[in-house]
């Protein structure tokens, strides 16, 4: 079986079928899916699909560009949505600095990616990282803040040199769509030197299609496109790429 393991089918995208898309993973194999907020809203629905969906499970959080969805009472409520048994991590969060320019701005996602760690740690859960051209401050962050903590930089985007580093402090990459780019840049040779207990699968739908779907609606059937890319570069078979990376997820969130 495979595990997606970051998407968003709270998304209006799957508001017409989301029933059948997940059905639809299902019988792609893609057993379990979990689903990431990024605002307190989407917050709460994600937390509500996997209420009702056996398949599903929850990460709660607020992004880096939803910085302004953020006061002083966000992280007692998401803490309350965090005892929904279901909720296995929190995100995504992190920072983006190619939507934000602003240097003072910047300085807020830093503050508050800070104070959902700190969340994470009280809480006991791993973490899902957004980190979109930040990577120096991410791994900064983490080093300084991210004590007894574990987690995942997801959609992972750079150098294999900082990719040695996340390794190091025991964190993974997850590995999307953008894989099987022709533009995919440094990607593959991450990937190549990933150690097999560092990786995981996830799709980032609606968002970010892989290969032959490029272009249209990402669903969680699709992972499978990018555990194949994988097995082709890393020179495994795609069994052995659905057992580890299926055994990585279970272990970092908990699901059965
Ligand atoms: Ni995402």
């Amino acid at each position: 079986m495979f595990i997606d393991t970051h998407c968003h089918l709270e998304d209006e995208n799957f508001s017409d079928d989301r029933a059948e898309v997940i059905e639809h993973a299902k019988t792609s194999r893609v057993e379990r899916i979990i689903n990431f907020g990024s605002t307190f809203q989407s917050s709460i629905a994600v937390t509500e699909l996997a209420k009702n969906f056996s398949e599903l499970y929850a990460g709660v959080g607020i992004h880096p560009e939803e910085i302004d969805d953020f006061d002083e009472k966000t992280c007692t409520r998401l803490a309350e949505l965090a005892a929904e048994k279901k909720v296995v991590a929190i995100g995504e969060i992190g920072l983006d600095y190619h939507w934000e320019k602003d240097s003072a701005r910047r300085l807020i996602q830093q503050k508050i990616f800070i104070e959902q760690l700190d969340l994470a740690r009280q809480l006991n859960l791993p973490v899902c990282i957004h980190d979109r051209d930040a990577h120096g401050d991410t791994l900064k962050i983490l080093q300084t803040e991210g004590k007894n903590l574990r987690g995942v930089l997801h959609c992972y985007s750079g150098s294999l040199e900082t990719a040695r580093e996340v390794w190091k402090l025991g964190w993974f990459i997850g590995v999307d769509g953008p894989l099987t780019f022709k533009n995919s840049a440094k990607l593959p040779e991450v990937v190549k030197a990933a150690p097999r207990d560092m990786i995981l699968i996830e799709t980032d739908a609606p968002y970010l299609a892989p290969v032959p779907y490029r272009g249209k609606r990402n669903e969680p059937a699709y992972v499978v496109e990018v555990a194949k890319k994988l097995s082709e570069l890393r020179g495994e078979t795609l069994e052995e790429v659905a057992a580890y990376t299926t055994a990585n997820a279970k272990e970092l969130y908990k699901i059965f």
